[in-house]
């Protein structure tokens, strides 16, 4: 039988390492990006070695001219794609929007929104080449932000989240007819280092202690609602946005 395989942005640690995890445990073989934290991906690769997971890591940043071709080129030689997780995001330091530098902004822009349409483009255009499968799904990681807009946090992330949204919904429709669905995620705020990387370590146990359920989200808790939309399971569902966020609305 044909190697399925999942691209997942993102995957060298907190959300995106556990859709790592879960999408190899389908049996789909897993390639993820980072550009930077080769420690993060040393643990992930040795975790998928004691498991004897096929995982694959491409040390790319999403928002290069090439980075599309070169993602979906990899993931070709490993089998047969079928699933894109766009998971790769990033907030810019926390504040309100007067302390946003130039940078920030289209740095954010960048990552958040224009890699994953550009990825969306490109695995649609390779499937839409290739003979109908019923398996053929992408998930986006967006953000209760995008309903919140994260006022004197980060609105400019908030405003990429929304546009996920948008894309998600829309895509959705456009490629339903080829039998590819697309779905997103909204996560609230969960456990892992993007909130002392915006300047707040403490900010997911302070969210976690205002929710209804009563702390912040674990990376899994996210990552099993991803790996559900990509099964059979979800088969009938897509354009959906499903909030993983522990009550908040
Ligand atoms: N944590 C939360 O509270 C929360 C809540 C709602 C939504 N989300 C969303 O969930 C997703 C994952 O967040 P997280 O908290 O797990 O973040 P994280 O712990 O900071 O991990 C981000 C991952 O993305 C990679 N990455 C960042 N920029 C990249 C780029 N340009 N190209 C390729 N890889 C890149 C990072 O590796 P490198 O550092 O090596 O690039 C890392 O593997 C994001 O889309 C985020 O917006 C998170």
């Amino acid at each position: 039988m044909t190697t399925t395989v999942a691209v997942v942005t993102g995957g060298s640690r907190g959300i995106g390492e556990a859709i790592v995890r879960r999408l190899t445990r389908l049996g789909h073989a897993v390639l993820f990006t980072y550009t930077s934290d080769e420690s993060g991906t040393d643990h992930v690769l040795a975790h998928a070695a004691d498991t004897g997971a096929n995982v694959l890591a491409l040390r790319c940043d999403i928002t290069g001219t090439d980075a599309p071709q070169r993602i979906f080129d990899a993931a070709d030689e490993l089998g047969e794609l079928t699933v894109l997780v766009n998971n790769a995001g990033i907030t810019g330091p926390i504040g309100p929007l007067r302390t946003a530098t130039d940078d920030t902004l289209s740095r954010v822009i960048d990552v958040n929104l224009t890699a994953t349409l550009r990825l969306c483009r490109e695995v649609v255009t390779r499937w839409e080449s290739r003979p109908p499968r019923e398996d053929r799904s992408i998930v986006n990681v967006s953000s209760i932000a995008a309903r919140t807009g994260a006022p004197g946090e980060y609105v400019w992330y908030a405003a990429t989240k929304a546009g996920v949204e948008a894309l998600t919904v829309g895509l959705a429709r456009e490629v339903a007819g080829q039998g590819i669905r697309v779905n997103a995620v909204s996560p609230g705020t969960t456990t892992t280092t993007i909130h002392a990387r915006a300047g707040r370590p403490d900010r997911a146990a302070q969210v976690g202690a205002r929710t209804p359920l009563g702390r912040a989200g674990a990376p899994d808790d996210i990552a099993a609602a991803v790996e559900w939309l990509t099964t059979s399971d979800a088969g009938y569902v897509t354009g959906s946005i499903l909030d993983v966020t522990g009550g908040i609305r």
